[in-house]
């Protein structure tokens, strides 16, 4: 069997100990267990699975695309498999760590300057550019309709097989097409169940969802999920509720979730778990005589450095203001959190890296 079939299929673990006071049952899909460690390798097979059918890859083809982390690595497991070559554009300000690990699985690395989305210099138009001069295939994640295609056929079922009678899915939204894909599936598949955005506070699409406008623009420093512009790949339509969480609330659940249920996770994993949490407690408190319909998030981690307070001695975050019995509301909202005032003295982005 190769690396490639063993991408998705991930367990569905019940969370045992952060959940244990919840009646309504809390599981988290694991795709930070995909060979290349996220939720990204089912789109970098996918994309580059129906490129080759569509007959836009020759061999030794060139693939490019613009990012700064998963989706690059998952490219970079396919490129090796099929001899393809890799050039992944990121902007300077991703760190060593992230281009170490690109070159590493031998994909090339370009650095650009860190200009915004209208800017020529930005990462992603010069990504654009880069595929348009050389004739280079620009997998697209952005854009690409196998992105979500992937996770209607692959994820979706997945979830609903082992949970029928599912009441909520919750993700949060990158290139949004792990929660579309999911959300086309359910809708044929479990139409009770409800899909649920776990947004940062300061990504827009919180607000987009629930009030029809791009709520308040702030720094956050969670990757992978979060925007200001609605990617193609995003089908808001589909979604029912967003919950904002705060970049000190997701960190300190994915502390949680690495010592308290061995889940090697990060931030984007633990904004989910505070969503579905805030969720199971409402659910039980309205519908306390039918507790039982579970409630499904996805766990998956960054390439590098989350979790947060992973191997420190007390998170610098609000893990102790967590009730250590299960479903109490973290404590961190509008609180100033050293992790977030560390961050930004270090001058990091305003927004989330790119997927
Ligand atoms: C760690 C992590 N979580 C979640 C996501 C969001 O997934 P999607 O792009 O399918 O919305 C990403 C996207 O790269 C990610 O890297």
């Amino acid at each position: 069997m190769s690396l490639l079939e063993e991408v998705g299929h991930t367990p569905l673990i019940r969370l045992e100990r952060i959940a244990r006071d919840c009646r309504v049952p809390v599981w988290v899909k694991c795709e930070h267990l995909n060979p290349g460690g996220s939720v990204k390798d089912r789109i970098a097979k996918a994309i580059v699975e129906d490129a080759e059918a569509r007959g836009l890859l020759t061999p030794g083809a060139t693939l490019i695309e613009a990012t700064a982390g998963n989706t690059g690595i998952g490219l970079a497991l396919m490129a090796a498999a099929r001899d393809y070559r890799l050039v992944c554009v990121m902007p300077e300000k991703m760190s060593q760590d992230k281009r170490r690990a690109l070159r590493a699985l031998g994909a090339e690395v370009v650095i650009t300057a860190n200009a915004p989305p209208d800017d020529p210099r930005n990462f992603q138009q010069v990504a654009r550019r880069l595929a348009a001069e050389n004739g280079w295939f620009l997998t697209d994640q952005f854009n690409n309709p196998a992105n979500p295609a992937i996770h209607e056929h692959t994820t979706g079922p997945e979830i609903t097989e082992a949970l029928p009678n599912l009441a909520r899915f919750v993700a949060g939204a990158g290139t949004g097409g792990t929660i579309t894909g999911v959300a086309r599936h359910l809708r044929r598949a479990a139409p009770h169940a409800r899909v649920v955005l776990a947004d940062p506070v300061g990504s827009g699409l919180a607000g987009l969802v629930m009030e029809g406008r791009m709520g308040p623009d702030a720094a956050y420093t969670l990757e992978g999920i979060g925007a200001r512009k609605v990617p193609e790949t995003l089908d808001l339509s589909l979604i029912h509720e967003a919950i904002s969480v705060s970049d000190a609330a997701a960190y300190a659940m994915a502390d949680r979730l690495v010592r308290e249920e061995g889940l090697l996770v990060g931030g984007s994993a633990g904004a989910a778990v505070v969503a579905a949490l805030e969720l199971a407690r409402r659910d039980q408190s309205t519908a306390p005589s039918s507790p039982s319909s579970p409630i499904a998030g996805i766990a998956t981690r960054p390439r590098t450095s989350i979790p947060s307070g992973a191997g420190r001695t007390g998170s610098s975050c609000s893990w102790s203001r967590y009730s250590r019995s299960g479903c109490r509301r973290p404590a961190t909202r509008g609180r100033t959190c050293r992790l977030r005032s560390r961050a930004r003295r270090a001058g990091s982005p305003r927004r989330s890296p790119a997927p």
